[in-house]
Protein backbone atom coordinates (compact mmCIF):
# COMPACT_ATOMS: atom_id res chain seq x y z
CA UNK A 1 0.00 0.00 0.00
CA UNK A 2 1.49 3.47 -0.84
CA UNK A 3 2.40 6.54 1.98
CA UNK A 4 -0.37 7.16 4.14
CA UNK A 5 -2.17 10.70 3.83
CA UNK A 6 -1.89 13.01 6.92
CA UNK A 7 -5.98 15.02 7.13
CA UNK A 8 -6.40 17.27 10.16
CA UNK A 9 -9.71 17.47 11.20
CA UNK A 10 -10.73 20.46 13.37
CA UNK A 11 -13.10 21.34 16.14
CA UNK A 12 -13.31 24.09 18.79
CA UNK A 13 -17.20 24.97 19.68
CA UNK A 14 -19.99 23.23 20.49
CA UNK A 15 -21.37 23.51 17.03
CA UNK A 16 -18.41 21.56 15.61
CA UNK A 17 -18.40 18.49 17.14
CA UNK A 18 -21.62 16.72 15.34
CA UNK A 19 -20.03 18.18 12.11
CA UNK A 20 -16.91 16.38 12.40
CA UNK A 21 -17.85 13.48 13.90
CA UNK A 22 -20.09 11.68 11.26
CA UNK A 23 -16.81 13.18 8.52
CA UNK A 24 -14.32 11.48 10.98
CA UNK A 25 -16.37 8.02 10.63
CA UNK A 26 -16.81 8.45 6.54
CA UNK A 27 -12.92 8.67 6.18
CA UNK A 28 -12.56 5.22 7.93
CA UNK A 29 -13.36 3.95 4.50
CA UNK A 30 -10.59 4.94 2.96
CA UNK A 31 -7.90 3.19 5.28
CA UNK A 32 -5.08 5.51 3.17
CA UNK A 33 -6.31 8.44 4.77
CA UNK A 34 -4.85 9.19 8.56
CA UNK A 35 -6.81 11.98 10.51
CA UNK A 36 -5.85 13.70 12.99
CA UNK A 37 -8.59 15.25 15.57
CA UNK A 38 -7.56 18.59 17.36
CA UNK A 39 -9.42 20.25 19.51
CA UNK A 40 -8.44 24.20 19.77
CA UNK A 41 -10.41 24.37 23.31
CA UNK A 42 -12.62 27.42 22.19
CA UNK A 43 -15.41 25.38 24.40
CA UNK A 44 -13.94 23.92 27.28
CA UNK A 45 -16.96 23.38 29.73
CA UNK A 46 -17.64 19.87 30.54
CA UNK A 47 -21.10 20.19 29.50
CA UNK A 48 -20.11 22.47 26.39
CA UNK A 49 -17.25 19.87 25.03
CA UNK A 50 -16.90 16.62 27.06
CA UNK A 51 -20.33 15.79 26.97
CA UNK A 52 -20.56 15.69 23.31
CA UNK A 53 -17.17 13.57 22.56
CA UNK A 54 -18.65 10.84 24.45
CA UNK A 55 -22.35 11.08 23.17
CA UNK A 56 -20.79 11.75 19.55
CA UNK A 57 -18.68 8.48 19.80
CA UNK A 58 -16.01 11.52 18.91
CA UNK A 59 -12.44 9.95 19.35
CA UNK A 60 -10.54 11.67 22.27
CA UNK A 61 -8.70 14.32 20.07
CA UNK A 62 -4.90 13.95 19.39
CA UNK A 63 -4.11 17.40 20.57
CA UNK A 64 -5.75 20.10 22.31
CA UNK A 65 -4.92 23.69 22.03
CA UNK A 66 -6.15 25.04 25.26
CA UNK A 67 -7.16 28.56 23.65
CA UNK A 68 -10.44 29.23 25.86
CA UNK A 69 -12.40 32.30 26.04
CA UNK A 70 -11.37 36.09 25.03
CA UNK A 71 -12.01 38.62 22.84
CA UNK A 72 -11.94 37.77 19.25
CA UNK A 73 -8.72 39.25 18.01
CA UNK A 74 -7.05 37.47 21.09
CA UNK A 75 -8.91 34.22 20.83
CA UNK A 76 -8.56 34.19 16.94
CA UNK A 77 -4.78 35.22 17.54
CA UNK A 78 -4.18 32.66 20.07
CA UNK A 79 -5.62 29.58 17.48
CA UNK A 80 -3.66 30.76 14.50
CA UNK A 81 -0.33 30.81 16.20
CA UNK A 82 -1.54 27.44 18.16
CA UNK A 83 -2.62 25.78 15.07
CA UNK A 84 0.49 27.24 12.87
CA UNK A 85 3.04 25.40 15.44
CA UNK A 86 0.88 22.27 14.56
CA UNK A 87 1.20 22.38 10.87
CA UNK A 88 5.04 23.30 10.86
CA UNK A 89 5.67 19.96 13.31
CA UNK A 90 3.74 17.67 10.92
CA UNK A 91 2.77 18.70 7.84
CA UNK A 92 -0.54 17.18 6.66
CA UNK A 93 -2.04 17.01 3.11
CA UNK A 94 -5.34 18.42 3.82
CA UNK A 95 -7.17 20.41 6.81
CA UNK A 96 -10.68 20.32 7.15
CA UNK A 97 -12.96 22.89 9.05
CA UNK A 98 -16.81 23.06 9.64
CA UNK A 99 -19.11 26.11 10.18
CA UNK A 100 -18.07 29.41 10.97
CA UNK A 101 -16.49 30.23 14.53
CA UNK A 102 -13.20 32.13 14.99
CA UNK A 103 -11.98 28.46 15.48
CA UNK A 104 -13.26 27.52 11.67
CA UNK A 105 -11.46 30.66 10.37
CA UNK A 106 -8.10 30.75 12.52
CA UNK A 107 -7.39 27.04 11.63
CA UNK A 108 -8.46 27.61 7.69
CA UNK A 109 -6.01 30.61 7.71
CA UNK A 110 -3.22 28.66 9.26
CA UNK A 111 -2.85 26.21 7.07
CA UNK A 112 -3.43 28.02 3.38
CA UNK A 113 -0.44 30.57 4.78
CA UNK A 114 1.23 27.14 4.87
CA UNK A 115 0.13 25.74 1.17
CA UNK A 116 -1.79 23.14 2.43
CA UNK A 117 -4.92 23.04 1.12
CA UNK A 118 -8.44 23.32 3.03
CA UNK A 119 -11.87 21.65 2.67
CA UNK A 120 -15.07 23.88 4.35
CA UNK A 121 -17.64 21.93 5.66
CA UNK A 122 -20.84 23.92 5.48
CA UNK A 123 -19.46 26.63 3.17
CA UNK A 124 -21.61 29.16 1.25
CA UNK A 125 -24.24 30.21 4.14
CA UNK A 126 -24.72 34.11 3.91
CA UNK A 127 -26.67 35.97 6.50
CA UNK A 128 -24.94 39.61 4.79
CA UNK A 129 -25.25 40.60 7.77
CA UNK A 130 -21.43 42.06 8.35
CA UNK A 131 -22.33 42.58 11.96
CA UNK A 132 -22.35 39.11 12.99
CA UNK A 133 -18.84 37.28 13.83
CA UNK A 134 -20.05 34.41 12.15
CA UNK A 135 -20.31 36.02 9.00
CA UNK A 136 -17.21 37.52 8.63
CA UNK A 137 -15.17 34.06 9.42
CA UNK A 138 -17.80 32.39 6.79
CA UNK A 139 -17.26 35.10 3.71
CA UNK A 140 -12.88 34.33 4.55
CA UNK A 141 -12.90 30.80 5.11
CA UNK A 142 -14.91 30.36 2.06
CA UNK A 143 -12.73 32.87 0.26
CA UNK A 144 -9.49 30.78 1.00
CA UNK A 145 -10.56 27.06 1.18
CA UNK A 146 -9.90 24.49 -1.78
CA UNK A 147 -12.89 22.15 -1.71
CA UNK A 148 -16.23 23.91 -0.40
CA UNK A 149 -18.77 21.58 0.47
CA UNK A 150 -22.62 23.10 0.36
CA UNK A 151 -25.67 21.81 2.45
CA UNK A 152 -28.10 23.84 -0.20
CA UNK A 153 -28.50 24.74 -3.47
CA UNK A 154 -28.49 28.86 -2.80
CA UNK A 155 -25.24 27.95 -0.91
CA UNK A 156 -23.57 27.19 -4.11
CA UNK A 157 -25.56 29.83 -5.75
CA UNK A 158 -23.51 32.33 -3.15
CA UNK A 159 -20.32 30.76 -3.79
CA UNK A 160 -20.85 31.15 -7.67
CA UNK A 161 -21.83 34.93 -7.07
CA UNK A 162 -18.87 35.77 -5.47
CA UNK A 163 -16.24 34.51 -7.84
CA UNK A 164 -15.44 31.33 -6.66
CA UNK A 165 -14.60 28.44 -9.34
CA UNK A 166 -17.73 25.79 -10.30
CA UNK A 167 -14.75 22.97 -9.28
CA UNK A 168 -14.36 23.86 -6.16
CA UNK A 169 -18.17 23.62 -4.58
CA UNK A 170 -19.60 20.40 -3.71
CA UNK A 171 -23.01 20.02 -3.02
CA UNK A 172 -22.82 17.40 -0.57
CA UNK A 173 -25.95 17.84 1.64
CA UNK A 174 -25.85 18.39 5.53
CA UNK A 175 -23.71 16.30 8.43
CA UNK A 176 -25.34 18.15 11.00
CA UNK A 177 -28.50 16.08 9.88
CA UNK A 178 -26.02 12.85 9.39
CA UNK A 179 -25.50 12.98 13.61
CA UNK A 180 -29.51 14.00 13.70
CA UNK A 181 -30.31 11.05 11.69
CA UNK A 182 -27.75 8.28 13.59
CA UNK A 183 -28.43 9.21 17.06
CA UNK A 184 -32.60 10.39 17.43
CA UNK A 185 -33.25 6.32 18.26
CA UNK A 186 -30.56 6.59 20.85
CA UNK A 187 -31.68 9.76 22.38
CA UNK A 188 -35.11 8.06 22.36
CA UNK A 189 -34.21 5.52 23.89
CA UNK A 190 -31.18 6.75 26.24
CA UNK A 191 -32.03 10.33 27.33
CA UNK A 192 -34.51 10.29 30.43
CA UNK A 193 -34.82 14.41 30.50
CA UNK A 194 -38.78 14.52 29.58
CA UNK A 195 -39.32 12.34 32.76
CA UNK A 196 -36.70 14.17 34.53
CA UNK A 197 -38.78 17.80 33.96
CA UNK A 198 -42.22 15.75 34.03
CA UNK A 199 -42.33 16.73 30.32
CA UNK A 200 -45.12 15.26 28.37
CA UNK A 201 -45.00 15.32 24.65
CA UNK A 202 -46.11 18.09 22.71
CA UNK A 203 -46.67 19.89 26.01
CA UNK A 204 -43.90 22.67 26.37
CA UNK A 205 -41.26 24.92 23.72
CA UNK A 206 -37.59 25.28 24.12
CA UNK A 207 -35.71 28.50 23.83
CA UNK A 208 -32.28 29.11 22.96
CA UNK A 209 -30.37 32.51 22.95
CA UNK A 210 -27.02 32.88 22.95
CA UNK A 211 -26.08 35.53 20.11
CA UNK A 212 -23.92 38.64 21.45
CA UNK A 213 -26.00 40.76 19.38
CA UNK A 214 -29.11 39.52 21.60
CA UNK A 215 -27.92 38.92 25.13
CA UNK A 216 -25.15 41.39 25.22
CA UNK A 217 -26.94 44.57 24.99
CA UNK A 218 -29.86 44.52 28.25
CA UNK A 219 -31.78 47.16 26.12
CA UNK A 220 -32.46 44.87 22.90
CA UNK A 221 -33.02 41.25 25.65
CA UNK A 222 -35.08 43.17 27.90
CA UNK A 223 -37.77 43.28 25.67
CA UNK A 224 -37.58 40.05 24.15
CA UNK A 225 -38.09 38.25 27.51
CA UNK A 226 -40.89 40.15 28.50
CA UNK A 227 -42.31 38.50 25.59
CA UNK A 228 -40.87 35.32 26.09
CA UNK A 229 -42.47 35.42 29.42
CA UNK A 230 -45.84 36.32 27.74
CA UNK A 231 -45.39 32.80 25.74
CA UNK A 232 -44.05 30.84 28.63
CA UNK A 233 -47.02 31.73 30.29
CA UNK A 234 -49.28 30.20 27.54
CA UNK A 235 -47.12 27.04 27.28
CA UNK A 236 -44.02 25.52 29.51
CA UNK A 237 -40.93 27.10 27.79
CA UNK A 238 -37.54 24.56 28.24
CA UNK A 239 -34.26 26.74 28.21
CA UNK A 240 -30.78 25.11 28.46
CA UNK A 241 -29.05 28.50 28.64
CA UNK A 242 -25.67 28.77 27.15
CA UNK A 243 -23.25 29.95 29.40
CA UNK A 244 -22.46 33.19 28.43
CA UNK A 245 -26.76 33.90 28.19
CA UNK A 246 -26.20 32.77 32.41
CA UNK A 247 -23.56 35.56 32.87
CA UNK A 248 -25.36 38.43 30.81
CA UNK A 249 -28.81 37.37 32.88
CA UNK A 250 -27.30 37.61 36.12
CA UNK A 251 -25.16 40.85 35.11
CA UNK A 252 -28.15 42.66 34.32
CA UNK A 253 -29.80 41.52 37.22
CA UNK A 254 -32.86 39.73 35.10
CA UNK A 255 -31.80 35.63 36.08
CA UNK A 256 -34.15 35.70 39.44
CA UNK A 257 -37.01 37.09 37.76
CA UNK A 258 -36.81 35.02 34.94
CA UNK A 259 -36.45 31.90 37.20
CA UNK A 260 -39.77 32.84 39.14
CA UNK A 261 -41.62 34.03 35.68
CA UNK A 262 -44.55 31.61 35.35
CA UNK A 263 -44.09 28.51 32.99
CA UNK A 264 -40.29 29.48 32.57
CA UNK A 265 -37.88 26.55 33.21
CA UNK A 266 -33.86 27.18 33.04
CA UNK A 267 -31.60 24.40 32.85
CA UNK A 268 -27.83 24.68 32.29
CA UNK A 269 -26.73 22.89 28.80
CA UNK A 270 -27.49 19.87 28.08
CA UNK A 271 -25.48 17.22 26.12
CA UNK A 272 -26.51 16.19 22.87
CA UNK A 273 -28.81 13.23 23.26
CA UNK A 274 -31.02 15.54 26.07
CA UNK A 275 -31.03 18.37 23.53
CA UNK A 276 -32.48 16.09 20.60
CA UNK A 277 -35.29 14.42 22.59
CA UNK A 278 -36.22 18.08 23.80
CA UNK A 279 -36.81 19.29 20.74
CA UNK A 280 -37.66 16.10 19.20
CA UNK A 281 -40.91 16.18 21.29
CA UNK A 282 -41.66 20.00 21.40
CA UNK A 283 -44.28 21.87 20.27
CA UNK A 284 -42.22 24.77 19.29
CA UNK A 285 -38.87 26.06 19.36
CA UNK A 286 -37.62 29.84 19.66
CA UNK A 287 -34.28 30.34 18.86
CA UNK A 288 -31.42 32.20 17.86
CA UNK A 289 -29.01 29.55 17.04
CA UNK A 290 -28.06 28.32 13.22
CA UNK A 291 -28.29 24.94 13.62
CA UNK A 292 -31.29 24.39 15.40
CA UNK A 293 -33.29 25.68 12.54
CA UNK A 294 -31.71 23.22 10.65
CA UNK A 295 -32.47 20.59 12.86
CA UNK A 296 -36.23 21.46 13.59
CA UNK A 297 -36.64 21.40 10.15
CA UNK A 298 -35.79 17.72 9.69
CA UNK A 299 -37.63 16.75 12.73
CA UNK A 300 -41.04 18.76 11.66
CA UNK A 301 -41.23 21.00 15.02
CA UNK A 302 -42.29 24.58 14.11
CA UNK A 303 -39.07 26.46 14.63
CA UNK A 304 -39.28 30.40 15.27
CA UNK A 305 -36.34 32.46 14.69
CA UNK A 306 -34.95 35.55 16.97
CA UNK A 307 -33.15 37.55 14.49
CA UNK A 308 -33.56 40.11 11.81
CA UNK A 309 -31.88 37.62 9.14
CA UNK A 310 -30.98 34.14 8.91
CA UNK A 311 -28.24 32.53 6.52
CA UNK A 312 -30.28 29.10 5.81
CA UNK A 313 -33.32 30.48 3.55
CA UNK A 314 -33.86 26.37 2.51
CA UNK A 315 -35.21 25.89 6.42
CA UNK A 316 -37.78 29.19 5.54
CA UNK A 317 -38.23 28.26 1.63
CA UNK A 318 -38.97 24.01 2.25
CA UNK A 319 -38.76 24.02 6.23
CA UNK A 320 -40.17 24.55 9.19
CA UNK A 321 -38.46 28.00 9.79
CA UNK A 322 -40.29 31.59 10.45
CA UNK A 323 -38.05 34.43 10.84
CA UNK A 324 -39.48 36.31 13.30
CA UNK A 325 -36.68 38.84 13.98
CA UNK A 326 -36.67 40.93 18.34
CA UNK A 327 -40.00 42.63 17.42
CA UNK A 328 -42.45 41.63 20.84
CA UNK A 329 -45.56 41.44 19.68
CA UNK A 330 -44.55 38.87 16.60
CA UNK A 331 -42.77 36.92 19.09
CA UNK A 332 -46.00 36.73 20.89
CA UNK A 333 -48.51 36.51 18.22
CA UNK A 334 -46.42 33.79 16.29
CA UNK A 335 -45.93 31.37 18.90
CA UNK A 336 -49.77 31.69 19.43
CA UNK A 337 -50.47 30.93 15.25
CA UNK A 338 -48.19 27.70 16.34
CA UNK A 339 -50.25 27.18 19.52
CA UNK A 340 -53.67 27.09 17.35
CA UNK A 341 -51.77 24.33 14.90
CA UNK A 342 -50.95 26.92 12.42
CA UNK A 343 -47.00 26.21 12.75
CA UNK A 344 -45.42 25.05 9.60
CA UNK A 345 -44.89 21.18 8.12
CA UNK A 346 -42.51 21.94 6.20
CA UNK A 347 -39.99 19.29 3.89
CA UNK A 348 -36.67 17.55 4.20
CA UNK A 349 -34.31 19.78 1.91
CA UNK A 350 -32.45 17.89 -0.94
CA UNK A 351 -29.68 15.76 0.16
CA UNK A 352 -30.63 15.86 3.67
CA UNK A 353 -30.20 12.13 3.97
CA UNK A 354 -27.59 11.44 6.61
CA UNK A 355 -25.24 10.56 3.94
CA UNK A 356 -23.58 13.85 3.33
CA UNK A 357 -20.41 12.83 5.14
CA UNK A 358 -19.91 10.03 2.75
CA UNK A 359 -20.29 11.96 0.20
CA UNK A 360 -17.74 14.27 1.48
CA UNK A 361 -15.16 11.70 2.14
CA UNK A 362 -16.13 10.21 -1.45
CA UNK A 363 -14.82 13.99 -3.11
CA UNK A 364 -11.15 14.14 -0.71
CA UNK A 365 -10.65 10.77 -1.45
CA UNK A 366 -10.63 11.03 -4.97
CA UNK A 367 -8.95 14.73 -5.06
CA UNK A 368 -6.32 13.16 -2.35
CA UNK A 369 -5.63 9.56 -4.63
CA UNK A 370 -6.35 7.89 -1.63
C1 LIG B 1 -19.44 30.44 19.72
C2 LIG B 1 -19.45 30.82 18.24
C3 LIG B 1 -20.89 30.83 17.74
C4 LIG B 1 -21.60 29.53 18.05
C5 LIG B 1 -21.47 29.25 19.54
C6 LIG B 1 -22.13 27.93 19.92
C7 LIG B 1 -17.70 32.37 17.48
C8 LIG B 1 -17.42 33.77 17.06
N1 LIG B 1 -18.90 32.14 18.02
O1 LIG B 1 -20.10 31.46 20.44
O2 LIG B 1 -20.89 31.02 16.34
O3 LIG B 1 -22.93 29.64 17.67
O4 LIG B 1 -20.09 29.20 19.90
O5 LIG B 1 -22.14 27.76 21.31
O6 LIG B 1 -16.87 31.51 17.29
N2 LIG B 1 -17.95 30.00 27.78
C9 LIG B 1 -17.96 29.17 28.86
N3 LIG B 1 -17.59 27.86 28.66
C10 LIG B 1 -17.22 27.38 27.45
C11 LIG B 1 -17.21 28.25 26.37
C12 LIG B 1 -17.59 29.55 26.54
O7 LIG B 1 -18.28 29.56 29.97
O8 LIG B 1 -16.91 26.17 27.36
C13 LIG B 1 -18.37 31.40 27.97
C14 LIG B 1 -17.20 32.31 28.23
O9 LIG B 1 -17.58 33.26 29.14
C15 LIG B 1 -16.97 32.97 26.89
C16 LIG B 1 -18.37 33.03 26.33
O10 LIG B 1 -19.03 31.86 26.82
O11 LIG B 1 -16.37 34.21 26.98
C17 LIG B 1 -18.40 33.02 24.85
O12 LIG B 1 -17.70 31.91 24.30
P1 LIG B 1 -17.14 31.98 22.77
O13 LIG B 1 -16.61 30.68 22.35
O14 LIG B 1 -16.26 33.16 22.63
O15 LIG B 1 -18.43 32.31 21.95
P2 LIG B 1 -19.89 31.67 21.98
O16 LIG B 1 -20.82 32.74 22.40
O17 LIG B 1 -19.92 30.37 22.70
Amino acid sequence: MSAPVQVICVVGARPNFMKMAPILEALKAYPRLRPTLVHTGQHYDREMSEAFFRELDLPRADLDLNVGSGTHGRQTGKILEEFERILLERPPELVVVAGDVNSTLACALASVKLHVPVAHVEAGLRSRNRLMAEEINRVLTDRISDYLFTTSRSAGDNLRSEGIEEGRIHFVGNVMIDTLRRLEPLARERSRVLEELSLAPGSYAVLTLHRPELVDSRETFLPVLGALEKVAAALKLVCPLHPRTRRRLEEFGLLERLEKAPGMVLLGPRGYLDFLRLTSAARLVLTDSGGIQEETTVLGVPCLTLRPETERPVTVAEGTNTVVGLDPGRIVSESLRVLEGKGKAGRVPELWDGRAAERIAAVLARALRA
